[in-house]
């Protein structure tokens, strides 16, 4: 395969293709995901499309079944031209970065609970860590999403192997449930969650569809864990304007300070990346003047590039942390 310096972006020749080895049956599946589903669902697709495409660097083998022909052929149209053009970022690379980074982050979490964790995926979609990730093996991990996404993951899976694929983890609980209602925790909690032992919450790509005051009474739930046990949370947050980027108006809570935020919640420590910082790049932005460097020069009080007026939309990486200890300190 060409790969150029960096070693990690193969050229548009030989950029993995999407494998499209569909049947009928899951044909008809998608068809459904898409004449069904809004938009808010779909986008659950759409980031297994990004894993599948970024297959080079990201291991997810069922990434191609969840993702679906059209979105994956969509996507692989685009990196193909970006790649021609030389473009200075490359379709999906936001999604690349992101999933190397959470995964970096909940193993070093995981590890640091000494292995048996619980960990807890918020608008979880098509993530596949629990079958995929060795660290996972003592933890338990919970799904929640809307019923229709978790109840089509275990279709397409049913369809498409049988289901003749096991969990990594040492068990994987899927909770259908609405997180704009409140009754989210206690369907978690009914459903084998122990607020008392260590967890790991990741809120990857969920906490921005949510309105803004069940955005923050999904954060405070979290942040009231840390009395009881060793809480990570992990999350990417929207600046105000990276809302204005969905065409169906799906974006709504955003946090231009996410590392202020968490502390006045109870979290006792906040680190905060931005795309192509050092933890936050995998070697993945090939060209230095390409617009995340671009926007991470500009202070991030600034809406607006000094250079040319254009909207500072910033996606947010961060990692919060408490403990019971930490908190009485
Ligand atoms: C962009 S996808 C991210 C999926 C997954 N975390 C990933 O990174 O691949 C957003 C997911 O959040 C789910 N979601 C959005 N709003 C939700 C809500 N109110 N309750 C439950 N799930 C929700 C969607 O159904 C979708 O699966």
């Amino acid at each position: 395969m060409a790969y150029e310096q960096n070693g990690r972006l193969p050229d548009h020749q030989n950029w993995p293709r999407p494998e499209l080895l569909y049947s009928e049956a899951l044909r008809e599946l998608h068809a459904t995901i898409e004449s069904d589903w809004d938009s808010v669902k779909r986008s659950a697709c759409q980031t297994a499309a990004g894993r599948a495409l970024w297959k080079h660097v990201v291991n997810d083998q069922l990434a191609e079944l969840f993702a679906g022909e059209t979105y994956l052929t969509n996507l692989y149209e685009k990196i193909k031209n970006d790649r021609m053009s030389n473009a200075r970022e490359v379709s999906g690379v936001i999604l690349a970065v992101r999933t190397l980074w959470f995964e970096s982050k909940l193993e070093a979490a995981v590890e640091s609970f000494g292995g048996g964790a619980q960990v807890v995926l918020l608008g979880a979609g098509m993530d596949t860590r629990a079958y995929r990730l060795s660290c996972l093996k003592e933890s338990d991990v919970y799904e929640i999403d809307f019923p229709e996404v978790l109840e089509m993951k275990e279709t397409l899976l049913q369809t498409a192997i049988n289901n003749s694929i096991n969990p990594q983890s040492k068990s994987l609980t899927r909770i259908a449930a609405d997180m704009r209602e409140e009754d989210w925790f206690k369907k978690l909690q009914s459903s084998g969650f122990i607020p008392e032992k260590n967890t790991v919450w990741i809120l990857e790509g969920i906490i921005y569809y949510l309105p803004h005051s069940q955005a923050m009474g999904v954060l405070k739930t979290i942040a009231d864990n840390c009395s009881l046990t060793k809480t990570v949370l992990l999350a990417d947050f929207m600046n105000k304007q990276s809302t204005t980027l969905s065409s169906s108006n799906s974006f709504h809570f955003y946090s231009d300070w996410p590392d202020h935020l968490l502390p006045t919640l109870g979290f006792s420590e906040v680190n905060l990346s931005q795309i192509g910082d050092p933890d936050a790049d995998y070697g993945l932005l090939h060209d230095p003047l390409n617009l995340f460097n671009k926007l991470r020069g500009v202070p991030r009080s600034f809406q607006n590039h000094p250079d040319d007026g254009t909207p500072c939309c910033r996606l947010y990486l961060v990692q919060a942390s408490g403990s019971p200890k930490t908190i009485s300190s």
